[in-house]
Order: structure tokens, then C-alpha cells, then sequence
């Protein structure tokens, strides 16, 4: 029997230092695209693929992204004396269930596995997601919501994953690749940041997966990998074989907010999705453009 996909492990726990400055004293999933910080998308994302529950994996500074997705009675009540329906509506939107968010320090930097791991009581026996809210996906169906669609067809594990040149290889986890209709491929090995020279193809995974618990055994054994570190890659890659695993090509475009270009690429292309910003965003880039 297939489980049902409700939880989703989010890590927040990194010092964000490629953008320092800014993550001085401001958590980078804080960071706003237009005007949205990056952990809401990964939240909605997620609740329109059906999750319900939510798991930050933090560490020191990071409370405000739980204050976040909290009620803001001081906050709604002003608003309510100036009239501003319109935005009190909209904070009650970003609010969360009661009970819906719990929060585990990962407390030392050992690596993505390593946070996954500090998650387990919450996970528990179930399938979960883990959401990077580095990776933002601008896409017509959400990108986990494909996943999760997959999920429920083979049961098994679900990676989302995209062509990336391969001179870029060192910054990713790579597929070896099985079959493969287009659309979706079978996963036969995965590797954290090879050298270009040693990707076994040029297939990478982007921060959106669907996991089998079982992952957790393995990550367990803290063993070491690309960096030091106790890497969520190696931990799925012990699961082949065992239980059905799946890349997804996923219909959409995958912005990497930890990194300046990326992060400045995804206001851009965000704000030219709202109909209130598309038209003077479209006239000032123009006016940019000619500058050159
Ligand atoms: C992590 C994962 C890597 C994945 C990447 C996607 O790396 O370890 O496998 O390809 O996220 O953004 P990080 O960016 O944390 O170094």
C-alpha cells in the first residue's frame, strides 16, 4: 500500500554566507522574491501538493521563520484600525494550521544527510519531502506537486532533476541514469559533486525530492562524503535497488536563490508574472537594456 505524502522536511539551518552582508543578521530564506521571503514559497508549494505538516530543520538566528507562519495579532489589529482588510486577509493566508510547524535544531554543520537525520522523530515510518528553499521553481503545476504525482504512481523514491552544462557537475548531486521515456528516468547511481570528468551524466538534482524513510537508516551511519560531510546523496544512493527510485524532468524553471545572479534572475522573472508589476518591470528592463 502506497502512503500518503504529508510531511515535508525543510533544512534552514545554513549560514547563508554567499550572501553576506545581508544574512549578517537576517536568515536567507527571509530573503524576499518580490515581495514573498523564499521559505513562503517553499510552504505553499508544498500545501498544494498536499503536505500538512512541516518540519524546519534550524540552528542559532533562524527564529524568525517561525515567527513567519505565526498569527500577528499586534500587527492584524493595527491594520484592522486603518481598514486594511485587504492585507489582513493576506497575512491570515501565510498563517499555518495550529500545530502544523515544528521546528529541530540540527546544533553542528555536518551536512544535508546530517540535518535530514535530526528529522527523524518527525518523519518517522512515513514517505516525506524535502523542500530547499534555495531552489525556487517558477513552474504551472507546482514542482512538488509533480513529484508527489509520481509518487503515488511508483510508490517509490522521486527526484526532481534538470539538465545542467557539465563543467557545472561539482555543484550538484548527479543521476546515472537507467531507462529513461523523456520525462521521467530510472535512477541507477547517484554521485555529490563529481568533477565533470567523473558525472556519470549531466542530469542533476534540484532541492525538491519525495523519500522512503528507509533513507534514514543509512543516514544513520554518519559516513563522510563529498566535503566531509554526511551527504543526503549518498544516503538515497544506498536505497537503489532496493525500492523504486525516479527522476523527474519537471515542467518548470528552477531559479538557485543562495547565488546573487540566480536570486536577482528570480525577482525578474517573478515580477513579470504579477499583472500589477509585468508592464513597468517590462519598460525599465528595456530602458536598462539600451544602456548597454
Ligand atoms: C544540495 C545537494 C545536491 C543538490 C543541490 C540542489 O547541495 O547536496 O545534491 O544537487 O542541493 O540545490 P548544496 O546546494 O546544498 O551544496
Amino acid at each position: 500500500m502506497i502512503k500518503a505524502l504529508k510531511k515535508a522536511v525543510l533544512p534552514v539551518a545554513g549560514l547563508g554566507t554567499r550572501f553576506l552582508p545581508a544574512t549578517k543578521s537576517l536568515a536567507k530564506e527571509m530573503l524576499p522574491v518580490v515581495d514573498k521571503p523564499l521559505i513562503q514559497y517553499a510552504v505553499e508549494e508544498a500545501r498544494a501538493a498536499g503536505i500538512e505538516q512541516f518540519c524546519l530543520i534550524t540552528g542559532r538566528g533562524k527564529t524568525a521563520l517561525v515567527e513567519h507562519f505565526d498569527i500577528a495579532y499586534e500587527l492584524e489589529r493595527t491594520l484592522q484600525e486603518r481598514n486594511k482588510e485587504a492585507e489582513i486577509a493576506m497575512l491570515r493566508a501565510v498563517a499555518v494550521p495550529p500545530g502544523a510547524i515544528m521546528t529541530v535544531r540540527q546544533q553542528v554543520p555536518h551536512g544535508l544527510g546530517h540535518a535530514i537525520w535530526c528529522a527523524r522523530a518527525f518523519i518517522g515510518d512515513e514517505p516525506f519531502a524535502v523542500m530547499l528553499p534555495d531552489d525556487l521553481v517558477l513552474s504551472d503545476t507546482p514542482c512538488l506537486k509533480q513529484l508527489a504525482d509520481v509518487y503515488y504512481e511508483t510508490g517509490g523514491n522521486v527526484l526532481a532533476v534538470t539538465e545542467v552544462p557539465r563543467e557545472h557537475s561539482h555543484r550538484y548531486g548527479i543521476l546515472k541514469i537507467g531507462s529513461d521515456d523523456g520525462r521521467m528516468v530510472e535512477v541507477t547511481g547517484l554521485v555529490e559533486k563529481p568533477k565533470p570528468a567523473d558525472a556519470p551524466s549531466n542530469l542533476s538534482i534540484i532541492g525538491r525530492y519525495v523519500l522512503l524513510p528507509q533513507v534514514l537508516e543509512h543516514l544513520a551511519r554518519m559516513e563522510r562524503g563529498a566535503g566531509g560531510e554526511v551527504q543526503l546523496t549518498d544516503g538515497m544512493a544506498r536505497m537503489i535497488g532496493n525500492t523504486p527510485f525516479h527522476g523527474l524532468r519537471y515542467e518548470g524553471r528552477r531559479f538557485d536563490c543562495g547565488d546573487k545572479l540566480g536570486f536577482l534572475e528570480a525577482q525578474i522573472a517573478f515580477a513579470l508574472k504579477r499583472p500589477d508589476m509585468a508592464e513597468p518591470v517590462r519598460a525599465f528592463l528595456r530602458h536598462y537594456a539600451e544602456l548597454e
